[in-house]
């Protein structure tokens, strides 16, 4: 069975991991198990980028085959913004009440409220090869009032056009059957015979 580390701190992502791939001869462990190994700073202009920078650097940092993600809400209106910047769009010890805040301040006045989540997936070796890279998006449209208690982020202040309800209204089941993260995860299962 195949070590492979999740770049990710969080026991939620990491779950969502073992559950999509759990069809897969593969064992995942997070960066709990690695937390002497400092966080890289993530100077990507594109969750691509983001993503490849995190599963390069974490591969070499822990010696095993590393899947890394970048992901964020992308509003048509806004030109893609908050995009990379999701995280501390309203600062950088910004959290999700203040983004959601500022997001809905900014949108007071538009019409046009199309929104997608984005997730790009990048796997990387320690020799320092990208071996497979795929995206995943969830379509919407953003609220003009929070909707829920379910989710994280944006997820209150987002429409799902595939789900017909809000995510904060959504299940766990419910929103991995939509999500970006989880789309961009099982394009990754897909196509793991062939990078593997
Ligand atoms: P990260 O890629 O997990 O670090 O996500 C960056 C930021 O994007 C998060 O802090 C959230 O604000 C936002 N985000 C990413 N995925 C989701 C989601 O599924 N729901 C709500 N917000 C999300």
């Amino acid at each position: 069975m195949q070590e492979l580390v999740i770049a990710t701190t969080n026991e939620g992502k990491l779950k969502e991991f073992k559950e999509l791939m759990k069809d897969m001869d593969v064992e995942l462990t997070s960066l709990k198990e690695w937390a002497d190994v400092p966080a890289p700073e993530e100077t990507g202009k594109t969750f691509a980028a983001n993503a490849r920078q995190k599963a390069l650097y974490y591969a070499k940092m822990t010696g095993k085959i590393c899947i890394a993600d970048d992901s964020g809400l992308e509003v048509q209106t806004l030109k893609g913004e908050p995009g990379v910047r999701s995280a501390r769009y309203a600062g950088e010890e910004a959290d999700a009440e203040a983004n959601n805040k500022l997001l809905l301040q900014t949108m007071k006045f538009h019409m046009k409220r199309t929104c997608r989540f984005r997730c790009a997936l990048a796997v990387a070796s320690p020799a320092g090869k990208v071996l497979a890279e795929t995206e995943g998006i969830c379509e919407g449209m953003l609220l003009h009032d929070k909707l829920g208690e379910e989710g994280f982020g944006y997820d209150p202040l987002f429409w799902s056009t595939e789900l017909h309800k809000g995510l904060g209204e959504a299940t766990m089941e419910e929103k991995n059957q939509v999500s970006h993260r989880a789309k961009a995860i099982k394009k990754l299962c897909d196509m793991w015979e062939k990078i593997k």
